[in-house]
């Protein structure tokens, strides 16, 4: 039977395949229960894993999220601790469940400065998960748009200075094989929770012609309908890419 959280053929046909979202709202979702925020960021954690499950089920091919940011560094040490620590719990469970549900998990972001325990996790993630042909989750970790775009510049730069590549084949072809995202196509819907209009150094290269949707629900109120309504919300745009 066909409900709210599922899609009939036609809406199928018009699925987005790229999902990304800015998982916002774990601090105030604590807040207002009277909770510490790590409460907030658990709950979240949560559905995020329900939110990944959900687009496998309906069949997405992409699902990027936003983590960890270059920036959230500069928040109190024992929320950056429960944060990775997070990260890492999730990864440990995930690794049996991706198998079962043929996910992908990869991971777009400077991964040098994170906790030994974790890069050595998401090394094993990585080889376990290659060979999986179904979702692909991005998780987006130590992230940023602005260092992701002047890391692929220096890339260039690099090739040109070697003799490789003339300053005029620089093109944004070329940039974008140079991203995290390489081989994945930009994301058609970008989703933010509890009501922030910004994108905050998310995906700033990829988001070119993504339509938004802004939410006022907190991450960790999230559900599948919540979901469905923001793709169902999308469907309903009319996508021109510069064109009439
Ligand atoms: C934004 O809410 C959320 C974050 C900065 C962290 C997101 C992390 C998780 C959902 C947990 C770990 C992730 C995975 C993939 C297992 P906020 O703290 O800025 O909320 P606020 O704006 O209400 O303060």
């Amino acid at each position: 039977m066909q409900n709210n959280t599922t899609f009939s053929p036609e809406e199928i046909a018009r699925l987005p395949v790229h999902i990304a979202a800015i998982m916002d709202g774990n601090g105030r979702w604590a807040k207002k229960r009277g909770l510490p925020r790590t409460a907030g960021h658990r709950e979240g954690s949560e559905t995020f894993r329900r939110a990944a499950e959900y687009m496998a089920d309906i069949g997405m091919r992409y699902f990027t999220v936003y983590a960890f940011s270059t920036e959230n560094w500069k928040r109190p040490a024992e929320e950056v601790g429960v944060i990775m620590g997070l990260l890492e719990k999730y990864l440990q469970e995930a690794i049996d469940s991706m198998v079962a549900k043929n996910i992908r998990l990869c991971f777009f972001g400077d991964l040098t400065p994170l906790p030994d325990r974790l890069r050595r996790l998401i090394e094993r993630t990585d080889a376990i998960s290659r060979d999986m042909t179904g979702l692909q989750v991005n998780v987006c970790l130590n992230y940023g748009g602005r260092q992701e775009i002047a890391r692929a510049a220096r890339r260039l730069a690099e090739r040109v200075a070697a003799g490789e590549l003339r300053p005029e084949d620089i093109t944004p072809e070329r940039m974008g094989d140079e991203m995290y995202s390489a081989g994945v196509p930009d994301p058609d819907l970008v989703i933010r929770t509890s009501g922030e209009l910004r994108l905050s150094n998310f995906l700033l290269w990829q988001s070119a012609y993504s339509e938004f949707y802004v939410t006022d629900k907190l991450w960790p109120d999230m559900t599948e309908a919540d979901f469905a309504e923001a793709i169902r919300a999308y469907m309903g745009r009319n996508r021109r890419f510069g064109g009439l």
